[in-house]
């Protein structure tokens, strides 16, 4: 259980997803979570859950608040920080879940270095995300340890150090779309050998989350689980001879480097957005 108030500043679809994650998961009570939005539909919907705890000033939820979420569009950080910037004390942890502000950024905006960035993925949305997170130079164990409970309430949380933070965004950020490009793929291959598109669709998502399922919970390598159901002279060994001459581990390769490239390239130039 965390036993310290936690605050979001912006009451969008991801703080919707971490607020749930954490009430449905038991690691928070409602009456020790806050929010703040100046949408008044947004402070509504949060405060079916959160009663009185929502408040269109985002000072507010830093005056309730020891940790305080950052959870707003990128462009909009700054505007936040100058809001709570004030409010924020030696106590305070910042988590920012914003994709692409860096560390030295948030700090520089907050006037602290205890500060967590967050990069989180959309599943998180239904409870299975994969987030990764880098910490500032005076966040603690026990800061570490309340990151790591928040996000686990919505999926899998690992710590990365910040210069990897892109290879994330290219792996687990954009990931979801190329899973969903493979699933609608496996599902066309389906229906051009003869499946109606829901079964064909069915059938290919649900495989998708039992290899990845196999996976996690087996730790074994997916090579060797490739192996083990790829019979000698058998089918399944066809369809991966036909994958290979496709180029589909290429691909998936060459496709998280691109989007890291990309990544680096917009925290460099970010015009360029
Ligand atoms: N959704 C994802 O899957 C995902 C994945 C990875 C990272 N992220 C990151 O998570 C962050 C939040 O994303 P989201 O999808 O939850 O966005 P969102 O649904 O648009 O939520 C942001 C909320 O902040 C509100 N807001 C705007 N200005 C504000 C202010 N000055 N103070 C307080 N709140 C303010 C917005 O209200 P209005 O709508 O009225 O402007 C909106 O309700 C982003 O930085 C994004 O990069 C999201």
């Amino acid at each position: 259980m965390i036993e310290r108030k936690v605050g979001f500043c912006g009451a969008g679809l991801m703080a919707g997803a971490l607020m749930e994650g954490m009430l449905e998961a038991g690691v928070a009570r409602a009456e020790d979570l806050y929010a703040a939005d100046p949408a008044p539909q947004r402070r509504e919907a949060f405060g079916r859950r959160l009663g009185e705890n929502v408040f269109a000033d985002n000072a507010a939820v830093a005056a309730a608040c020891r940790v305080v979420v950052l959870s707003v569009k990128p462009p909009v950080v700054p505007v936040v920080a100058a809001d709570i910037a004030d409010r924020l004390t030696a106590d305070h942890l910042v988590v920012s879940i914003a994709a692409g502000v860096p560390l030295g950024a948030l700090r520089e905006v907050l006037g602290t270095g205890r500060v967590v960035r967050v990069m989180p993925n959309t599943p998180a949305l239904v409870g299975a995300g994969a987030a990764a997170y880098c910490a500032g130079a005076d966040v603690t164990d026990a800061d570490r340890e309340l990151v790591e409970q928040m996000l686990g309430a919505v999926g899998v949380c690992v710590q990365v150090a910040e210069k990897q933070i892109d290879a994330v965004t290219g792996l687990s950020g954009s990931g979801p779309a190329y899973i969903y490009m493979a699933i609608e793929a496996l599902s066309d291959g389906g229906v051009l050998m003869g499946l109606p598109r829901d079964v064909a669709t069915t059938l290919a998502a649900q495989t998708v989350l039992g290899a990845a399922t196999m996976v996690l919970e087996t730790g074994r390598h997916p090579g060797a689980l490739k192996d083990q159901v790829t019979t000698p002279g058998g089918t399944t060994i066809e369809g991966v001879r036909a994958l290979e001459a496709a180029g589909m581990r290429r691909a998936f390769m060459e496709a998280v480097a691109a989007a890291t490239e990309k990544c680096a390239q917009l925290a460099r130039e970010p015009e360029a957005q």
